[in-house]
């Protein structure tokens, strides 16, 4: 049986905001983890530790994969994806903008996902076959169909410049001269949100973690957006979780645009 509770969730990645939101604009104890775009301070393991104890203490045994610790073994019947913090380079300059993210998979299947924005106070959330909300308040996706007047977003990762067939750099440049912009907040949870509220139209992104999109692909899904990996068919919640999300008809579109970048799955 399926006993795991949305409204739980959203009072655990609320208390983590909390934590975030307390702690933004102190002096951070900041380190590189593999290059200089990814970093890790103190704040993103408090805010793990936090979560990783309400979420043991209310569903023991259950799996969990989170991104400052990694995998912690049990029931892979239910697991939990966690990004304590996502947008860590946008908190340790002092930048307003990231969040809190917890997705859950149930038998293998994306099933709920919060994501809490602390600086606006703002929880999107949603389970699977009950729409998806804001607050409150149910969201759906933009209908926006026509790329010249659609709002995108993108994130970039010094890894996949390296790599020609990995670089997003010339569809970015492509859809930033094709559509009404391209936008990069470098928290990729929130875009996903943002998408999911129609206050973006579309987003791609290359090489993600699953703790960075599961909660947002829940959200985003039930909000009535397209997710697929870049193919315009194949799942995306597989590594290394390359995604399209838009509503169908633009997703379609997106799709047709990014194929001659033939970009490596
Ligand atoms: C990053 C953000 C960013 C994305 C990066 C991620 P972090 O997560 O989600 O938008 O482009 O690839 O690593 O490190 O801030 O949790
Ligand atoms: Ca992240
Ligand atoms: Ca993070």
């Amino acid at each position: 049986m399926n006993q795991r509770d949305l409204h739980d969730i959203c009072i655990i990645a609320k208390q983590a905001g909390l934590i975030l939101r307390e702690g933004y604009e102190q002096h951070h104890d900041i380190k590189m983890k593999t290059r200089q775009d990814d970093l890790v301070t103190e704040m993103d393991k408090k805010s793990e530790n936090f979560i990783l104890d309400q979420l043991n203490k209310l569903y023991p045994g259950d799996m969990i994969i989170t991104e400052e610790t990694g995998q912690h073994t049990g029931d892979a019947d239910h697991v939990w994806y966690i990004d304590p913090l996502d947008g860590t380079m946008n908190y340790a300059h002092g930048i307003p903008f990231f969040a809190v993210s917890i997705g859950y998979a149930y038998k293998g299947e994306l099933t709920m996902g919060v994501v809490y924005d602390p600086m606006r106070d703002e929880c999107f959330y949603a389970e699977k076959g009950k729409g998806a909300w804001v607050n409150g308040k149910p969201i759906k996706t933009s209908p926006r169909t026509d790329l010249t007047n659609s709002l995108f977003v993108t994130g970039f990762s010094i890894s996949q410049m390296e790599k020609t067939r990995t670089n997003n750099f010339p569809v970015f440049e492509h859809f930033m001269r094709t559509t009404a912009g391209v936008r990069r907040t470098g928290v990729a949870a929130l875009e996903i949100c943002y998408v999911a509220c129609g206050r973006l139209d579309g987003m791609w992104e290359l090489k993600l973690m699953a703790w960075d999109v599961a909660a947002g692909f829940v959200i985003a899904k039930e909000a009535g957006v397209k997710i697929t990996a870049l193919d315009g068919v194949s799942d995306a919640f597989v590594p290394p979780y390359n995604y399209i999300i838009a509503n169908p008809e633009l997703h379609e579109k997106m799709t047709k645009e990014l194929e001659p970048f033939h970009i490596a799955p």
